[in-house]
């Protein structure tokens, strides 16, 4: 029999593609080495969400089966993504009397400070999917990071809740349902993605995570350790897809490669011309073309960017610079933009450092699966000893705040 306890899995939903990492975990370290992968075009979502739940459910099932046949492991369970815009951030605080005669701070009192915090603060019709605890305070005593065993009468919590719409939360547990999974926890993609790319120095000194997908941009904060900040932008790199084929008058299969070979986030010189070879056609194109459509709509994407960075209130301050993650990071020259548009420093980032079947894990559109796997091998799913339920035996609606303080454990 399989030791499910023994693997993790992450499966990133995407709007244009799933893909699923396997890893198996070293007995004594809890290290994993990847032992599968399954990478599968999706249909069925719009904008990061869910709108047709036979789609994504093929594909899930297409994705798991690839990773199942490269590591021999049955995917009963894994911790998966959640995108689109409805993603919010809300900041929070709260207050609660410690209950104990003695004044010891226990962790029944910290979970009640959670409830008075997040209860009635967050819109109607929202989920809770982490509530990440920014610091406590203990009698007036400032920026405590663990009060639990501290004695004291009045305690204070100030936290980030990210949360997301009903309707899309049960959408992705209706597709998991379809494709017998169970969900050990749901993370927004970018969360996901910062934890597969950062180092634990640069989440202590400030730096953002940008998600560039085919259908939303998605945009995390981390400084001092913890999520301060995310949000989700519904335009990808699809849309720049969609703007060479219009502007250029050809088909989206064709505007792809236009995108691959001959675009650029800064503006490629070279001959004038340019040509795309496509179902045995060759086109021919103007780069100035080009290079005018791309940089007319990353100017929209990179100005919604920017608007985020200061809702989060750390524009230009991030020591640490941005990581793009995602397909669209791969457009020739992003990095180069950020920086410039943005002004701090920039790279593209991928998931490094995995033994076993890794091949293309480092590469950025991998960020977010190999996240979750990781994620996946932290969650309280493995911490308690493994799963109990087989696929096709899923329960919904239990993923929702069950990883509750995982975000916290990016330190661990
Ligand atoms: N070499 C490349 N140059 C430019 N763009 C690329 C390259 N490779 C992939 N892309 C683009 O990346 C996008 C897909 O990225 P990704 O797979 O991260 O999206 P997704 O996770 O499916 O979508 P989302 O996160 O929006 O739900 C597509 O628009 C694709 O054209
Ligand atoms: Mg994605």
């Amino acid at each position: 029999m399989q030791d499910s306890s023994r693997y993790a899995v992450g499966i990133d939903i995407g709007t244009t593609t799933v893909r699923c990492v396997v890893g198996h975990l070293d007995a004594t370290t809890g290290t994993p080495t990847i032992v599968g992968v399954g990478e599968v075009i999706n249909t069925g979502m719009r904008k990061g969400n869910v709108v047709n739940l036979n789609g994504p459910a093929q594909a899930i099932d297409d994705a798991l089966g690839e990773a199942e046949r490269m590591s021999g492991y049955e995917v009963n369970s894994a911790t998966i993504s959640i995108n689109g815009s409805h993603i919010l951030s809300t900041s929070t605080d709260g207050m609660v009397a410690v209950s104990a005669a003695d004044h010891l701070v226990d962790h029944e009192d910290v979970v009640r400070l959670e409830e008075v915090a997040t209860v009635g603060k967050v819109p109607a019709n929202r989920e809770i999917l982490e509530v990440v605890p920014h610091s406590y305070r203990l009698d007036g005593q400032d920026n405590i990071k663990d009060p639990v065993g501290m004695t004291g009468t009045r305690l204070e919590i100030n936290a980030n809740v990210i949360s997301a719409m009903v309707p899309q939360v049960g959408a992705l547990h209706s597709t998991l349902d379809l494709a017998k999974v169970t969900p050990n926890g749901i993370i927004p993609s970018v969360v996901a993605a910062a934890k597969a790319v950062l180092s634990e120095q640069q989440l202590e000194n400030g730096v953002a995570v940008i998600d560039m997908g085919g259908a939303t941009t998605s945009i995390a904060v981390f400084e001092e350790g913890d999520l301060q900040y995310a949000a989700v932008i519904p335009v990808g790199s699809n849309n720049i897809t969609n703007d060479l084929a219009i502007g250029l008058k050809t088909d989206p299969e064709v505007a792809e490669q236009v995108k691959l070979h001959h675009g650029s986030a800064t503006p490629l010189t070279g001959s004038d011309k340019v040509s795309v070879k496509h179902a045995g056609e060759t086109t021919e194109f103007d780069r100035d073309d080009i290079n005018e459509i791309i940089e007319a709509r990353l100017e929209e994407m990179f100005e919604a960017i920017g608007k985020e960075l200061k809702k989060a209130g750390k524009h230009a301050k991030l020591p640490s610079g941005v990581v793009l993650t995602g397909g669209g990071a791969k457009l020739k020259h992003m990095v180069d933009y950020t920086k410039q548009t943005l002004g701090v420093a920039a790279r593209v980032g991928g998931a490094t450092g995995f033994g076993g079947v890794a091949e293309h894990i480092d590469e950025p559109q991998f960020a977010t699966a190999a996240g979750l796997m990781l994620l996946d091998a932290q969650s309280d799913h493995h911490q308690n000893g493994g799963h109990k339920s087989g696929r096709g035996k899923s329960t919904a609606n239990q993923a929702g705040g069950m990883l509750k303080r995982l975000l916290g454990r990016f330190k661990a």
